[in-house]
């Protein structure tokens, strides 16, 4: 099968500049706009010409409803959050904050939507599943978080699935993009400093490019995609494995050796499979590109510290 003729069986809106035509005129307004997704959405938006309007802490507070209510108002037709409690780690002392923003702050956003009639989009994470299985999870598969930020995470889609708003629930896994805090920045980093290190290879999952992900969001969009779905780069890897395709393309010579999670210790337990399905994400907007493309499309562009 040639590239066109599948693209052609999926859908004839294939092109990010037909795609983003859905999003002109619904004002969206990004929540957690400074964020490493936030500024993903931002420069799409810019680059694609929307009116849109975003804020972040300071400008809006998820966990406040009458903070959400006097910034978002009807002109959105459109609301995406990429407002969270993200430190895996730190939510495991700290799990009373962390619900507060990660479900208590998604509940506020749902309730609101559904009062002006907006459509919520809304990430949430592979950390909402335990990891034990050998398949990929499905969108609808019954969530069963290992740690306190995974429990957050999946109180927060709970509370969105209750709100009766109109949402599109996304999950993702291993987030990345040329800024922010991320492991390909960290690796990039230390690969080139450090002589040696030594990876997790016993954890498998699929690197999401942040950016990638936002136009794979708008296409969802533009095919009144609702409910849970899954989005990620596609193939899979293990930490070892990806660590060692960063050193690659960076021309990095650092000896890099696999080592298991026990070897490696964290505050937070980490699923070992973390593989999202992605058959009914591929079969409406297309085969997603290779995590390699994306990692290296990234490296490209990758801001110093
Ligand atoms: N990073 C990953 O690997 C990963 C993996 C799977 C899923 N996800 C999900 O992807 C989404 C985006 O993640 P990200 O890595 O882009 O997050 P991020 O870089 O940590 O950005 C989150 C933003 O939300 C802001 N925020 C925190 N509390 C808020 C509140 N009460 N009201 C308004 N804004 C608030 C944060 O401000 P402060 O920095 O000032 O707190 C920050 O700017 C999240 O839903 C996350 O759970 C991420």
């Amino acid at each position: 099968m040639t590239p066109n003729e599948h693209d052609g069986m999926i859908s004839n809106m294939n092109s990010p500049s037909q795609f983003s035509q859905s999003l002109v005129g619904t004002k969206p307004y990004i929540v957690g706009s400074a964020g490493m997704l936030g500024r993903a959405w931002r420069q799409w938006l810019d680059a694609h010409n929307i009116e849109y309007a975003c804020g972040d802490l300071g400008d809006i507070d998820i966990t406040d409803p009458a903070s959400v209510e006097s910034v978002i108002d009807e002109s959105h037709r459109v609301v995406v959050n990429c407002a969270a409690y993200t430190n895996v780690d730190a939510a495991e002392e700290d799990e009373d904050r962390a619900l507060v923003i990660n479900s208590g702050g998604v509940e506020n956003l749902a309730r609101h939507c559904r009062q002006i009639n907006a459509k919520l989009v809304h990430y949430s994470t592979d950390y909402v599943f335990n990891g034990c299985s050998d398949t990929p999870y499905r969108p609808d598969e019954p969530r069963d978080p290992l740690g306190a930020y995974g429990r957050t995470k999946a109180a927060g889609e709970a509370a969105l699935e209750n709100s009766g708003a109109d949402y599109l629930l996304i999950r993702i896994s291993w987030l990345y993009a040329p800024w922010g805090k991320n492991f390909v920045r960290t690796m990039a980093k230390l690969t080139s400093e450090k002589p040696a290190l030594r990876v997790v290879h016993d954890q498998v999952g699929r690197p999401t490019s942040a950016e990638s992900l936002v136009e794979a969001t708008a296409n969802l969009l533009a095919h009144g995609a609702a409910g849970p779905w899954h989005v990620t780069d596609g193939g899979q890897c293990s930490w070892y494995e990806f660590t060692q395709a960063i050193a690659e393309l960076c021309g990095a010579s650092c000896d890099i050796t696999p080592c298991t999670t026990e070897e490696f210790p964290r505050p937070a337990p980490r699923p070992a499979y973390s593989v999202l399905d992605l058959e009914k994400t591929e079969q409406m907007i297309g085969p997603r590109p290779d995590w390699r493309v994306n990692l290296a499309d990234v490296l490209n562009r990758l801001e110093s510290e």
